[in-house]
């Protein structure tokens, strides 16, 4: 009963979207806390058109539904830049559940002379869709 509940509010399967409009999709989380997905974003700073891209991440099997995790979206399709997601599960009896985040983007600049500005960092804030 009371278990089972728990456990399911820390599993990143499904979720939903953060403040830009970005989406992500959890499709499988494994028992060791692997999972993969897909991560469609809003918004982006490469040249061609976004498109649908594919996360692999890990989280922590907690039973209080404040897991902490991390994932690895590859643009690969649309983008040479990396990005990384840490964050953590809140969830809690009759409050939302949402994600916090912070963010790592790596660019690919042309020479180690511009590695200076090549990477990025924010926050966001995934709620459930
Ligand atoms: C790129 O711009 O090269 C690829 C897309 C990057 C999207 C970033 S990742 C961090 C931030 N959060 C989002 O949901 N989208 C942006």
């Amino acid at each position: 009963g009371t278990h089972l509940l728990v456990l399911q509010a820390c599993n990143l399967t499904g979720w939903g979207g953060n403040e830009l409009g970005s989406r992500m999709h959890v499709t499988t989380v494994d028992g060791e806390g692997n999972f993969s997905g897909e991560y469609h974003t809003a918004v982006s700073s490469a040249k061609k058109p976004i498109q649908p891209s594919p996360l692999i991440g890990s989280q922590h099997l907690d039973e209080d539904g404040q897991c902490t995790f991390g994932f690895t979206v590859n643009w690969k399709k649309f983008s040479d830049s990396t990005a990384v997601f840490v964050g953590q599960c809140f969830a809690g009896e009759g409050e939302d559940e949402i994600l916090q985040t912070s963010w790592l983007l790596r660019e690919k600049v042309d020479s180690l002379p511009s590695d200076w500005k090549a990477t990025r960092t924010g926050r966001n804030i995934f709620t459930r869709m």
